[in-house]
């Protein structure tokens, strides 16, 4: 049975839907009042939470997350909404291990607000992607991507939650095809 940990770092709604469909070992947040972290207490599932600046630096925070994923005998760490670049330290141990959700078609669109710059470049669809994560930012091996349309009447948020609601259909796809048992 491979054994999953979410990486959120707010709201966590594919967090939620993850969990509700796969046991989750843990639930990992760099922000200590994130939602996601009470979406966990609802769920009952286990949650981490610490934050960079409490370390002397990206290499000390990110081997702190290496020995909880090690303790916790982690095969997948799934990143939902983790708003950190993966760094040196956690990609030299767990590397081919992580996949990240990004709601673009890839590789149109990276970076921290694949939405918002689909819609404001007026594209008549995009899409969601979920990938292998590498040293770049969103440029690792594509495992999964749908294009979702956006339509004649969409307003932002219709177009943003016709998006999510993609991203809850494929994530549980893709991490039943990596082999990860359903509740
Ligand atoms: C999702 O759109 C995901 O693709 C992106 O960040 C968002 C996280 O939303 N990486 P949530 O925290 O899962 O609600």
């Amino acid at each position: 049975m491979k054994k999953i940990a979410v990486f959120a770092s707010g709201n966590g709604s594919n967090f939620q839907v993850i969990a509700e469909e796969f046991p989750v070992e843990f639930v990992f947040s760099d922000h200590r009042d994130a939602y996601v972290l009470e979406r966990a207490d609802k769920l009952g599932v286990l949650s981490y939470a610490f934050e960079l600046k409490e370390f002397e630096s990206k290499v000390d925070y990110e081997a702190a997350l290496v020995e909880l994923l090690e303790e916790h005998q982690i095969d997948l760490i799934c990143l939902a909404g983790y708003m950190k670049i993966v760094g040196p330290t956690l990609l030299a141990a767990y590397e081919g291990r992580i996949v990240n959700i990004h709601p673009a078609y890839l590789p149109e669109f990276p970076g921290a607000h694949g939405i918002e710059d689909a819609w404001n470049a007026g594209v008549a669809e995009s899409g969601v992607t979920i990938h292998w994560v590498d040293s770049g930012v969103d440029t690792g091996k594509v495992i999964k991507q749908v294009r979702v349309p956006r339509l004649a009447d969409d307003t932002i948020a219709s177009f943003e939650a016709r998006i999510h609601a993609t991203e809850y259909q494929i994530y549980p796809q893709v991490l039943e095809s990596l082999g990860v048992g359903r509740r």
